[in-house]
C-alpha cells in the first residue's frame, strides 16, 4: 500500500482551511493515521484565503472577552515555535513577520476612545506605549500629519495565511497524511447504534472509516450531515471584504500593522500589502462591492497618503465562521468520537496553533486543561440524541 493510502483512518479531518490543516497536520505528526478532506479543488479557498494574517491578541482584543484574549495570547506565544517546527518539515515559506503593529487616532474622539483603550490594556498588564504623533511619524513616515495619536503594540505580529496553508498541507503530506482536495463530505456517519462517529460519507457516497472527526468546516458547517440536531454548534458566515495592494518602488511605505477604526492595513515584508475588512452579516453572498472597496481606501488613504499610489492587485470578499457567541467551539463535542474545530471568526489565522494543540488533546483523550474550558462544544448543545439530521 503507498504511504499516506490507509482504507481506515484513526483521525478524518472534513475542512482544508487553516485550522483543518493545523490540526491534520498535528494529528499526523504525532502518529495517528490522518486524512485531511477539501472539497475545493485546492485548499484554503475559503475564510483563509481571504485573511490579512494578523496575529493581534492586544491590538484586537475586546478586553471584556479576557477567556478569549487568554486564548490569542496563548497561540500568539506558540507562533514562533509553531513556524519553527513547520520549517523543519517543508522548504515552504509561512511568511511569519515580526512587524509589531501601531493602533491609530485620526481625531480627538478616536484619540480619547484609544486612550481608554491603553488604560484598560495597561490594568490587565500587556504591553502598549502610547505615542505622540511625531514620534509615531518618526516611526512610519508613511502615516499622514493629521494623525492625533497612535500605541505601539510590539508582540502583535503578522503571517502570510495563503503561505502558512501552503506550508502546512505540505508538511502534512511529506509526514504521511493523505491529503484529498476535491472531495466534499456529505455527512458523518455514525455506528449502527448511533452513539459514536464511524467515519464520513462523501458526496460521491464513497465511505471513509475514522474512528474520530474534525469539524474544520469553517463558514459552511451547517450544511455538513450526519450531526445529531442537539449535538450541532452553529455557525454562520459574516462577510468581509479585503483589498490586496502593491508597491512597485518596493518595501517601505510602511512596516508595521496599521489599525483603525475599523480597518486595518497589512505589510508583506516585500511591498504587498492588505487592506481590510468589511464585517457584514449577509449569509453566502461574496460580492466585492463598490461601497466596500470605496470606504476601505477612502480609510486608509487618509491614514497613509500614499497607499493612493499602490497597484491594485486583487480585490475579493472571505466568510469568517461566526458562533452565537463568536468564539470558537474546540474539542470533543456530544457525539463521541465527533471533536470541534469551528466558528474561529476573526481569528482563525491567530488561533491555529493553539487550536492544533488543543485538537490533539482532544483526539488522544489528554486533557484540555483550563484554557479551553470556555470553548467547549457543548456550551452550545444539548444532550445527544439519535435524530440524524440531513
Ligand atoms: P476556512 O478557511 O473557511 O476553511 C474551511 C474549509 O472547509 C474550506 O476550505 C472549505 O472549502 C472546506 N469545506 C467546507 N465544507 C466542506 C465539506 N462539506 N467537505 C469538505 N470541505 C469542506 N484571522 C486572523 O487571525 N487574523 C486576521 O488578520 C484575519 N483577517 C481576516 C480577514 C478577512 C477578510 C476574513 C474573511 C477573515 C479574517 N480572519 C483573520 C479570520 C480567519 O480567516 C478565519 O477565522 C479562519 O480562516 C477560519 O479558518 P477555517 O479553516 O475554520 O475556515
Ligand atoms: N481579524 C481581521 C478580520 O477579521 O477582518
Amino acid at each position: 500500500m503507498p504511504q499516506g493510502s490507509h482504507r481506515t483512518f484513526d483521525v478524518a479531518v472534513a475542512g482544508g482551511g487553516i485550522i483543518g490543516l493545523a490540526v491534520a497536520w498535528r494529528a499526523q505528526r504525532h502518529g495517528l493515521k490522518t486524512v485531511l478532506l477539501e472539497r475545493d479543488a485546492r485548499v484554503a479557498q475559503g475564510a483563509t484565503h481571504a485573511a490579512a494574517g494578523m496575529l493581534a491578541p492586544v491590538s484586537e482584543a475586546n478586553v471584556a472577552e479576557q477567556e478569549l484574549l487568554r486564548l490569542g495570547l496563548e497561540s500568539a506565544a506558540r507562533y514562533p515555535a509553531f513556524v519553527a517546527e513547520l520549517a523543519e518539515q517543508s522548504p515552504l515559506d509561512a511568511g511569519f513577520l515580526r512587524c509589531g503593529t501601531l493602533v491609530v487616532a485620526r481625531d480627538r474622539d478616536e484619540a480619547e476612545a484609544l486612550d481608554r483603550e491603553r488604560d484598560a490594556r495597561a490594568r490587565l498588564g500587556l504591553e502598549v506605549e502610547r505615542l505622540l504623533p511625531s514620534e509615531a511619524r518618526r516611526r512610519e513616515p508613511g502615516l499622514a500629519p493629521t494623525l492625533r495619536l497612535a500605541l505601539d503594540v510590539p508582540e502583535d505580529h503578522a503571517v502570510d495565511p495563503r503561505g502558512l496553508a501552503a506550508a502546512l498541507a505540505d508538511a502534512f503530506a511529506r509526514a504521511g497524511g493523505d491529503l484529498r482536495t476535491g472531495t466534499p463530505v456529505a455527512r458523518v456517519t455514525t455506528s449502527a447504534t448511533g452513539e459514536r462517529v464511524s467515519g464520513v460519507e462523501l458526496d460521491d457516497g464513497e465511505r471513509i472509516a475514522a474512528a474520530q472527526v474534525v469539524v474544520a468546516t469553517g463558514a459552511w458547517t451547517q450544511a455538513l450531515g450526519g450531526i445529531p440536531t442537539a449535538a450541532r454548534v452553529p455557525v454562520r458566515p459574516v462577510k468581509g471584504q479585503i483589498l490586496r495592494l502593491r508597491d512597485p518602488a518596493g518595501p517601505g511605505l510602511f512596516t508595521r500593522v496599521l489599525r483603525m477604526d475599523p480597518g486595518y492595513l497589512v505589510p508583506r515584508g516585500d511591498g504587498r500589502y492588505v487592506l481590510g475588512a468589511t464585517m457584514e452579516e449577509r449569509g453566502y453572498d461574496t460580492d466585492v462591492t463598490a461601497g466596500g472597496v470605496f470606504e476601505l481606501l477612502r480609510d486608509a488613504s487618509e491614514l497613509v497618503p500614499g497607499i493612493s499610489e499602490l497597484v491594485l492587485e486583487e480585490l475579493e470578499a472571505g466568510l469568517r465562521p461566526g458562533t452565537p457567541d463568536n468564539a470558537p467551539a474546540l474539542g470533543p463535542g456530544a457525539l463521541e468520537g465527533l471533536h470541534w474545530a469551528a466558528g474561529h471568526h476573526r481569528n482563525g489565522i491567530l488561533l491555529a496553533p493553539v487550536t492544533a494543540d488543543l485538537l490533539l488533546a482532544s483526539l488522544t483523550g489528554a486533557p484540555l486543561g483550563e484554557l479551553a474550558t470556555p470553548f467547549t462544544p457543548d456550551r452550545f448543545t444539548t444532550t445527544p440524541t439519535k435524530d440524524v439530521a440531513a
